[in-house]
C-alpha cells in the first residue's frame, strides 16, 4: 500500500517535470557530425560492461533532503521502502544506493520551475553534519584598485575560445561521473588546461581523484608569487546529466560546459597577459555535480581539514542562456552576502552589465558545498532563476539553444578576470 503510494508519487514528479520540459519549443538536436566515437576510441579500453565501467555501482550512500522539498513532492519522499534515517525539523536522512542517484536527480530536477536538492553523502556521519548551522565565513576587505592590469587582459577575452570549448565538450554523447565518456571529458580537460598552462612553470594541472567513481576532477593552480598559502578559487563543474543518468544523451552545453568555457578562458587571457597573481589562483572542474554535488564537497571539506586560507569561491554554472532582461544575476542563498556586494562592485566598475539578483531556493549547485564548510562563495548566474535555461538535464541542453554563440557567456569569463586580478592582489 505504501510502497504503491511512494511509486505513483514519484511518477507524478517526474510527469510534472517532463509536462514543463515539453512546454519548450522543438529544436533539433544540433550534434552535428558525430566523432563521438574517435573519442571514445581514444580512450583504448573499448565498451565494458555497465557495472564494471562503474566502480560507484550500488554503493550505499547517505543523501539529506530538507524537508521543505519534501513537503513540496508531496509531504512523503522515499525510494519505495526507504525510511527517514534521521530528522531534524529542516532536514531528512536518507541512504540509498548509487546506482540510483540519477533517477533521484531526475526526481529533484526542475518540478515546475522549483525542484529540490540533495547533498550525497559518503557516510551517515557526514550526512549528520548537515544538522549543524553552516560556520560562518570570516569577513575581509574588498578593494577595487587594479584597472589598469584588468582593462589590459578584458582587451584580450574572445568570444569564439569560449564557442570552442563548449562545442568540445558537448561533443561528448554525456559526461556523466561513471560513464567511460564522463572519464574521457575529464582527461580531455586536463590535457586542454596542461596546453594551456604550457611554458609557465608557476602553473600546473592536477587531476583529483575521488574514492568512489572513476570521473577525475581537475584543478589548474597558478601559485601565487609572494603569498601562495592564500587562495582565490574559481570553479564549474564539468559533468552532465540527462533524463535520470546513465548513458543517456547529455551534451550540457549550457549546464555546465559553459561555466567550464568562462574558466578555461580566463586562463587563456592569464597566460596570454603573462598576468602572475601575488596569491595562488585554483581554477577547478568538478566532478560529479549532478548527483548531490559530490566532487565539490570532496574538495571543499578536504581543503577545510587541511585549514587551508581560502580569500574566496565563485561558482560558474550556466552562463550562456540570456533569459532575462539583466546580464549577470547573483544568487543570494548559500553564498555570502559581502563577496556577493563586492561581484556587483567589479560588475559596475568594469562593464556596463545590467545585474540582478535571484535565488535558487535550494542548495542548487558546487558554492553550496564550499559554504557549507565556511568559505565564502558566490554564484553569477544566467539569468532569474525563472527565466533560466528550460533545456538543460536534457538532450536539447545545446549550443543552438544560445544563439549557436558565446556572447552571454563572454561577460562571465570578463567578471572571473575582474574578479582574481582584484582577489589576488
Ligand atoms: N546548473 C544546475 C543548477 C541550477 C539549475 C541553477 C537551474 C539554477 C537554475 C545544477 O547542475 C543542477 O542541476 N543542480 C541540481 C541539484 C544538485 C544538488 C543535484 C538541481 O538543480 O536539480
Ligand atoms: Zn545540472
Amino acid at each position: 500500500m505504501k510502497k504503491t503510494k511512494l511509486m505513483g508519487l514519484l511518477a507524478g514528479v517526474l510527469l510534472a517535470c517532463e509536462a514543463y520540459a515539453a512546454t519548450a519549443p522543438e529544436v533539433k538536436f544540433d550534434h552535428g557530425v558525430d566523432i563521438r566515437s574517435f573519442f571514445e576510441s581514444a580512450d583504448g579500453k573499448g565498451q565494458p560492461s555497465p557495472a564494471r565501467a562503474n566502480p560507484d555501482f550500488d554503493k550505499p550512500v547517505w543523501i539529506s533532503v530538507s524537508n521543505e522539498d519534501l513537503k513540496a513532492l508531496g509531504g512523503e519522499f522515499s525510494f519505495p521502502k526507504r525510511e527517514v534515517l534521521i530528522q531534524n525539523p529542516l532536514i531528512s536522512v536518507f541512504q540509498v544506493n548509487t546506482s540510483e542517484l540519477g533517477v533521484l536527480s531526475g526526481i529533484m530536477h526542475r518540478k515546475l520551475h522549483k525542484c529540490g536538492g540533495f547533498f550525497t553523502h559518503p557516510s551517515l556521519e557526514s550526512a549528520k553534519n548537515d544538522f549543524l548551522p553552516a560556520p560562518t565565513a570570516a569577513a575581509r576587505a574588498y578593494t577595487i584598485d587594479q584597472r589598469d592590469q584588468v582593462l589590459a587582459m578584458l582587451k584580450i577575452v574572445d568570444e569564439k575560445d569560449l564557442t570552442n570549448t563548449i562545442t568540445r565538450l558537448s561533443l561528448y554523447k554525456n559526461r556523466y561521473y561513471t560513464t567511460q565518456t564522463g572519464v574521457a571529458a575529464s582527461k580531455w580537460l586536463q590535457t586542454y588546461w596542461g596546453e594551456l598552462a604550457a611554458g609557465r612553470d608557476d602553473i600546473s594541472v592536477a587531476a583529483y581523484r575521488h574514492g568512489g567513481w572513476a570521473q577525475e576532477s581537475v584543478i589548474l593552480t597558478v601559485r601565487g608569487s609572494s603569498e601562495p598559502q592564500k587562495i582565490v578559487v574559481m570553479g564549474g563543474h564539468m559533468d552532465s546529466i540527462a533524463g535520470g543518468g546513465g548513458d543517456t544523451i547529455a551534451p550540457g552545453a549550457d549546464d555546465n560546459a559553459s561555466g567550464i568555457a568562462a574558466l578555461t578562458e580566463a586562463i587563456r587571457v592569464i597566460v596570454a597577459s603573462g598576468y602572475k597573481p601575488k596569491k595562488t589562483l585554483k581554477f577547478m572542474g568538478y566532478s560529479a555535480e549532478e548527483v548531490g554535488l559530490r566532487g565539490s564537497q570532496d574538495i571543499a571539506r578536504a581543503f577545510k581539514l587541511e585549514g587551508a586560507e581560502i580569500e574566496g569561491v565563485i561558482q560558474l554554472d550556466m552562463t550562456n542562456f540570456n533569459g532575462s532582461a539583466e546580464d549577470i544575476f547573483l544568487i543570494t542563498d548559500y553564498t555570502n552576502a559581502p563577496q556577493n556586494a563586492f561581484l556587483g562592485s567589479l560588475i559596475r566598475s568594469y562593464t556596463d552589465y545590467r545585474l540582478g539578483e535571484t535565488k535558487c531556493g535550494y542548495a542548487c549547485s558546487d558554492h553550496a558545498s564550499w559554504t557549507k564548510n565556511g568559505f565564502a562563495a558566490s554564484f553569477p548566474f544566467e539569468a532569474s532563476f525563472k527565466e533560466s535555461n528550460p533545456y538543460i538535464h536534457s538532450a536539447r541542453d545545446t549550443l543552438s539553444q544560445s544563439g549557436g554563440h558565446s556572447r552571454h557567456a563572454l561577460k562571465f569569463a570578463k567578471l572571473v578576470i575582474a574578479y582574481l586580478v582584484e582577489m589576488a592582489k
